[in-house]
């Protein structure tokens, strides 16, 4: 297996390129997979590290898996275990959506805390206190939370803060409980409604999904379904960019316009060229030097959190002071100190970055500390001067499919070893 990537930078990206399905998206509809005993065909799954790890926690509860490239096709008949494994489990964050499941189908499901990045702290009370609504007793037995129920019921659910996969877990759970379930202040990211049409592509009674209210009317049984996966808005926001940051001409192909509000206005504040005329997809182009902007990070339709690290890393390119204030996660900004190491001139505090401009970059070895973190310094590092070396790019992979083969074709130098 590769440990680093080796990226020769100061070559501006030009081309087109194709980004992969959604990676949280395609997570979730695995983990929705289980609410059915039929068949369900998930197409356009990226080709990345978590996949398989989702893939593989779902086997561990009797599930049917099979993984050929981007398609997944599940079946759940039923199950022979209601816990996954600890070491599946600490793989990857989403590895809690089985909860809601199995709660709902069998009455029963237990699961370590998740694992994946380390950005902060990342509690589970928003899915407990769901599934309590929802009629649920929700216990902690030694490193599992474990949740029963005989019948679920529909209830009206006030969520303290909009969190992702919070809101998925309980619409699962919800989506098989008898009665009208309401949920206020569901997160509104379009990977959530994704699922929720999922799901009523497999005959649930889910609305006002990609709103921070949802409505779901619980359904007796869910049946198989044939989906395809959106295609993913962050892998997107990372390549437009490196586009950004190397001064290039970069189109993605399948870009969800909609989608990218929050990135497309702020690059139009940083007087990027941004073309959405031309055919599907979005294109940018970028004069430098690059105006300074100021930025949040806050739940959808807002900036994105998983964009803020890649921004920081363009930002370096603008000319002027800009500042990034991240509002999601308490530990997003340890890639600072990775880009400091190239030249940039970042400064933290609390969890306000503040990025000065333009500073010429110089390669370096860097470490890739999480997906996100991982995509700033490669950013970083096709904006600089010399040789960058990233270790850690586990991380990488568990993210962006192709990344190497994806930035060569752009005209980057990169390459594994
Ligand atoms: N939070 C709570 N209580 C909870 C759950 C979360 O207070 O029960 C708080 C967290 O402490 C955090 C905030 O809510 O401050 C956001 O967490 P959220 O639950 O929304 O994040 P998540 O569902 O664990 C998903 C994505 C992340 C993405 C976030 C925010 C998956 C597998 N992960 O995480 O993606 O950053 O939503 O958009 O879908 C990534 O792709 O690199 C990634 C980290």
């Amino acid at each position: 297996m590769s440990k680093r990537l080796i990226i020769r930078g100061g070559r501006p990206l030009r081309g087109d390129v194709a980004v992969s399905g959604s990676k949280n998206a395609a997570l979730y509809a695995i983990a929705a997979a289980l609410l059915t005993a039929d068949t369900v065909t998930i197409r356009n799954a990226p080709e990345i590290a978590d996949i398989g790890e989702m893939v593989d926690v779902c086997r561990s509860l009797g599930a049917d898996v099979e993984l050929d490239g981007t398609t997944v096709s599940i079946r759940a008949a039923e199950f022979t275990a209601t816990s996954p494994p600890i070491e599946r489990v600490i793989a990857l964050r989403a590895s809690f959506l089985v909860m809601g499941p199995l709660l709902a189908r069998v009455g029963e499901a237990a699961c370590a805390s998740p694992g994946g990045d380390v950005i902060g702290v990342r509690p589970l009370d928003v899915h407990l206190a769901g599934f309590r609504a929802l009629g649920a007793e929700v216990s902690r037995a030694g490193a599992e939370w474990a949740a029963r129920a005989t019948t679920l019921h529909g209830a009206r659910i006030f969520l303290d803060y909009p969190s992702v996969l919070g809101t998925v877990n309980v619409m699962f759970a919800a989506s098989l409980a008898p009665g009208t379930t309401t949920i206020v202040n569901a997160a509104a990211e379009p990977e959530v409604a994704m699922a929720a049409d999922m799901l009523n592509q497999m005959g649930a009674r889910v609305s006002g999904h990609g709103t921070a209210m949802m409505t779901i009317e619980g359904v007796h049984r869910l049946h198989g379904a044939d989906v395809t996966v959106v295609p993913d808005r962050i892998e997107t926001g990372t390549y437009l960019l490196a586009g950004v940051a190397t001064g290039g001409d970069l189109r993605v192909t399948n870009a969800v316009r909609a989608d990218l509000d929050s990135l497309l206005t702020k690059f139009s504040e940083m007087g990027v060229a941004v073309d959405l005329d031309e055919g599907p997809g979005v294109r940018v182009a970028c004069p430098h030097p690059l105006k300074p902007v100021q930025v949040q990070s806050v739940p959808y339709p807002g900036f994105p959190t998983d964009l803020h690290a890649p921004m920081a890393a363009a930002l370096t390119q603008a000319n002027g002071v800009s500042t990034i204030h991240e509002r999601v996660f308490d530990n997003r900004t340890a890639y600072v100190a990775e880009l400091r190491s190239m030249g940039a001139r970042i400064m933290t505090g609390g969890q306000m970055v503040l990025i000065e401009g333009p500073t010429p970059l110089v390669g370096a070895a860097v470490r890739a500390l999480d997906i996100r973190a991982g995509a700033a310094v490669v950013i970083a590092a096709l904006a600089a001067d010399g040789e960058t070396h990233v270790s850690g790019i586990d991380h990488l992979d568990r993210g962006y499919a192709h990344l190497a083969q994806r930035l060569t074709a752009l005209g980057a130098a990169v390459e594994r070893a």
